[in-house]
């Protein structure tokens, strides 16, 4: 008689797979506090440039119930809506519940990815202008390298000014590498035209880490070091449309600049001149 394979000891020592699974593709690491990563997309899954959706793992396993929840947080998809995966930029926090075990994915991984995205960092909440500004800090900088890819952007805009403040150099490598690349990329020049990317204007600060420019952005906006650096008029209301993103002491300062330079805060439901999204919560 042939050897029985034991079915269900097999079958229920397998891991089930997570809902709303979707498989890492690339992993890279920048900083011990930051890393970005892709995964496959659902092939339902439309969203808009600069929206964020919620993603995660499956938690510890309850004592008492013996069962996992699954652990998800906000994140903004740092793709553009026409890529065919999905990009994330991410914060490793050492105690976090999520990065603490996110920071270790690998290549063909899963992650929980709910296909739900929403968020105020879109083109459809902002009237017509001639210069829109990208203000980020820290892993603020997500949506906008989504929108940096978004050839609405280029169509809508005749310059794209896309600030970010760190702490450290290190910090701003992320960003860098993906304006180079979007400096270089064939297929966004053969849609918006060899010249399209003249129109990024790149300025990334430091404030703790010497750096070619240092200083919070709101001090060199007040201080208007940074039209003087970037040869250009002030924030007015007729031309300037702007979208912020980073941690909430940066978005009410900058808030309150764009409205003393005159702009209004738009939403989805009522578009108007600047929008703002915090980049974590606290
Ligand atoms: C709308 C929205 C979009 C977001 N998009 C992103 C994103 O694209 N990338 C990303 O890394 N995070 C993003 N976050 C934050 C994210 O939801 C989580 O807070 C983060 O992944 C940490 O999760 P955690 O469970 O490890 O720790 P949490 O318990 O969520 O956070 C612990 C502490 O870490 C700090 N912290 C959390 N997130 C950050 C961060 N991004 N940068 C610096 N400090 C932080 C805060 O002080 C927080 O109290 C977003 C949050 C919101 C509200
Ligand atoms: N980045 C790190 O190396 C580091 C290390 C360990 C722990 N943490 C903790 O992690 C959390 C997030 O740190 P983070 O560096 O990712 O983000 P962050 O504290 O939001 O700082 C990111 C950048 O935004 C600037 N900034 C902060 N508030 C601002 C404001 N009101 N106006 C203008 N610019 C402002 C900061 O300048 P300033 O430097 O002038 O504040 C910094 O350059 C913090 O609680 C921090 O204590 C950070």
């Amino acid at each position: 008689m042939t050897e029985q394979t034991p079915v269900t000891e097999e079958k229920s020592a397998k891991v089930p797979a997570l809902p709303d699974a979707q498989t890492v593709t690339e992993v890279k690491h920048y900083t011990d506090r930051l890393f970005s990563f892709r995964c496959t997309r659902p092939s339902t899954l439309r969203f808009r440039s600069g929206e964020f959706v919620m993603i995660g793992l499956m938690g510890d396993v309850n004592p008492k119930t013996g069962k996992q929840k699954p652990l998800l947080r906000a994140y903004s998809i740092a793709s553009p809506a026409w890529d065919d995966e999905m990009e994330f930029y991410s914060i490793k926090v050492q105690d976090g519940p999520l990065t603490s075990k996110l920071q270790h994915i690998k290549v063909g991984d899963e992650i929980i990815l709910r296909p739900k995205p929403v968020g105020t960092l879109v083109h459809d909440a902002l009237i017509p202008g001639k210069r829109i500004w990208f203000f980020a800090t820290g892993t603020g900088f997500a949506p906008f390298a989504s929108l940096l890819r978004e050839p609405q952007t280029y169509e809508d805009y005749d310059e794209v000014i896309i600030t970010h403040t760190c702490r450290e150099v290190g910090e701003l490598t992320y960003g860098r590498d993906l304006i180079e690349s979007i400096r270089n990329d064939e297929m966004l020049a053969e849609l918006m035209g060899e010249d399209f990317h003249k129109k990024i204007r790149y300025y990334p600060t430091t404030t703790r880490e010497e750096s070619a420019k240092m200083g919070r952005i709101t001090d060199l906006i007040r201080s208007g070091e940074l039209f003087e650096d970037l040869e250009i008029d002030p924030l007015n209301p007729e031309s300037d449309r702007a979208m912020i993103c980073g941690n909430l002491a940066f978005n009410l300062e900058l808030k309150e600049l764009l409205e003393d330079a005159g702009l209004e805060e738009g939403a989805n439901s009522k578009p108007a001149q600047y929008v703002v999204e915090k980049a974590f919560l606290d």
